[in-house]
């Protein structure tokens, strides 16, 4: 028998979970991502540049496009969100009656105005899931604000805007449905991504271990994975 969420899921290929992580886990997430924003600026600020590295330390990108000085933090392949990923990963397969292998997650720290274009995930990214680790909205008088990210099916084809709450995430199918943010009015929110694929060979995105970047190591030289 299906519980509730279960066919929620099956019948909408989407589903808001209020509180996957608690309230003190989302408090020390926020609290992370952005310490670790400030100390990858600083790095890049104050090292030469031999001392950055931004597959290691975190990127500023905008919509994937080259290493920029000022656009939106993220990361790729987190060690403490790619812990979350493994923690959430029973619950993901039983929401979604899917076998799961985790791939990567991303986090972002968006910024006031800071906006998200309307895209398809990769294959990895086949169920995925995005929490809301922390916002600062202390700059709008609108004390119910909430950034909606919006999510397009058949049955919302101009795309169904979906409020979440710190600590509340949204499991959806990313690579079938376009999904986007128009600009934050707060003053910034963390954003992490988990990722799951039904294939085998997406497991780990093709990195060795989690908690990395996805490269080759070959005799101490690093080589990157073109993606197929
Ligand atoms: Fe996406």
């Amino acid at each position: 028998m299906m519980t509730t969420e279960q066919k929620f899921f099956i019948e909408n290929n989407y589903i808001i979970i209020e509180n996957l992580i608690s309230e003190e886990t989302q408090k020390l997430m926020y609290e992370y991502c952005k310490t670790q924003a400030l100390v990858s600026n600083w790095k890049y600020t104050h090292m030469d540049f031999s001392g950055y590295d931004g597959d290691w330390d975190g990127k500023w990108e905008e919509d994937n496009a080259a290493f920029k000085s000022k656009q939106t933090f993220g990361k790729y392949g987190d060690m403490l969100t790619d812990s979350l990923m493994f923690l959430c990963h029973r619950y993901v397969e039983e929401i979604t009656k899917l076998t799961l292998y985790p791939t990567y997650t991303f986090w972002r720290l968006y910024e006031k105005n800071d906006s998200m274009g309307s895209h398809r995930d990769r294959p990895g990214c086949e169920i995925s899931v995005t929490l809301n680790a922390g916002c600062d909205y202390s700059n709008l008088d609108d004390k119910n604000y909430c950034w909606p990210i919006y999510l397009r099916s058949e049955k919302h084809p101009d795309g169904l805007p979906i409020l979440l709450k710190p600590g509340a995430a949204l499991i959806y199918k990313g690579i079938k449905n376009d999904h986007w943010r128009d600009h934050l009015k707060g003053l910034n929110q963390a954003q992490t991504f988990l990722h799951y694929s039904t294939n085998e060979k997406e497991l780990l995105d093709g990195r060795p271990i989690p908690g990395v970047p996805k490269l080759q190591l070959k005799y101490g030289k690093r080589i990157p994975i073109i993606d197929a």
